[in-house]
């Protein structure tokens, strides 16, 4: 039996004041994190050309870029570097004086209360790209019953682990493990501890998968993999009860909140996250979802910031407390005009 006309859905949507006091889910600047990209020198606003609006930033004007943020209400940012010299181990990333650190003591300064997240992954610092050490004969970690080109795990966390506290020092005020490394929020905890640090949170991407939606991030970061991919270590597309697997390990391990990513084509997953755990919940809307948008907005097929709003707001509807976005800067002062 019809419950028409008794029900009509549509009394309750029939002006903005009603439809704003039914509202269930709400966006705020203060869900938003903005992932920016770091890189030597002074003076330096290089675009980004397969990510329309974003920069590679020197210190100097990040630092500018933090301000403006906070000024939106924004209370983070996620940082990743390009170094000035990439190597087989990543070593500038557990430099003190690599970018990384660098822009945390100077955003720090000048923007104390912005939280400073730094992205925990080798895949930036590399010559060959990979997320860690890999296997090779002329190394000296050669396992040769492991394949050429192998990212090796247990290796690795003892490289993330050094680097985690070189950026702790500098100041960072979250640790974003992103490499999916078996065992890597428990290896960074015990190091952050060890070194006094056990105060500071650790972030992890615990369910990021193995997406062909990271495609402009490897110009932006300039962190292509040379020979091989990444489907070693992320998690297949297709899985479901894998992600859960993984993120459940990373609550055994001490993750203080989790990931998924990317956001929107796996809004299932993050749904699921948040009916099975009760750590705060971030999604990261990655680069090639920022770029389709872009893209089809610059061809006038999409209204950019409707179509933003409205993907952000779904974010958080499907379960996130927080969103990683290269949208940031533009849906603070979006919501800050509505
Ligand atoms: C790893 C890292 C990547 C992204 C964030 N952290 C690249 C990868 O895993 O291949 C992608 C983010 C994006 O696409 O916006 N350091």
């Amino acid at each position: 039996m019809s419950t028409y006309p008794l029900m009509r859905p549509r009394r309750l949507r029939q002006n903005a004041t009603i439809r704003r006091m039914v509202r269930e889910t709400h966006l705020t600047p203060d869900n938003l994190i903005a992932g920016l990209f770091v890189r030597h020198g002074e003076q330096i606003h290089q675009p980004i050309a397969s990510m329309p609006g974003q920069a590679q930033m020197s210190v100097d004007v990040l630092v500018r870029e933090a301000e403006t943020l906070a000024e939106l209400g924004v209370p983070a940012v996620l940082l990743f570097g390009i170094p000035q010299h990439k190597d087989a181990v990543g070593s500038e990333n557990y430099n003190p004086h690599g970018i990384v650190p660098e822009a945390i003591r100077a955003i720090k300064a000048a923007v104390p209360h912005m939280l400073v997240i730094t992205d925990m992954c080798f895949c930036e610092y590399t010559t060959h790209g990979h997320c860690g050490i890999i296997n090779a004969i002329d190394s000296p970690y050669h396992t040769p019953h492991l394949p050429d080109g192998y990212l090796l795990n247990d290796e690795t966390l003892t490289l993330l682990a050094q680097a985690s506290v070189v950026h702790a020092q500098a100041g960072a005020d979250i640790i974003a493990p992103s490499g999916m490394i078996d065992g890597m929020v428990l290896t960074i905890r015990h190091a952050l501890d060890q070194a006094g640090f056990a105060h500071l949170p650790i972030m992890s991407y615990a369910a990021k998968f193995a997406s062909s939606f990271y495609g402009p991030f490897r110009d932006a970061a300039e962190s292509s993999v040379q020979g091989g991919d990444r489907r070693n270590a992320q998690i297949d597309p297709p899985n479901s009860r894998e992600a859960l697997k993984e993120v459940a390990l990373d609550v055994q391990e001490g993750a203080d909140i989790l990931m998924v990513k990317p956001a929107m084509p796996y809004l299932d997953i993050l749904t699921r996250m948040r009916d099975t755990f009760n750590l705060p919940l971030a999604a990261y809307q990655v680069s090639g979802e920022y770029s389709m948008i872009k893209a089809a907005a610059a061809n006038g097929w999409l209204d950019e910031r409707a179509v933003v709003l409205e993907s952000l707001a779904a974010i958080r509807r499907a379960g996130a407390d927080m969103i990683i976005t290269y949208f940031a800067k533009d849906a603070a002062r979006w919501l800050q005009e509505k």
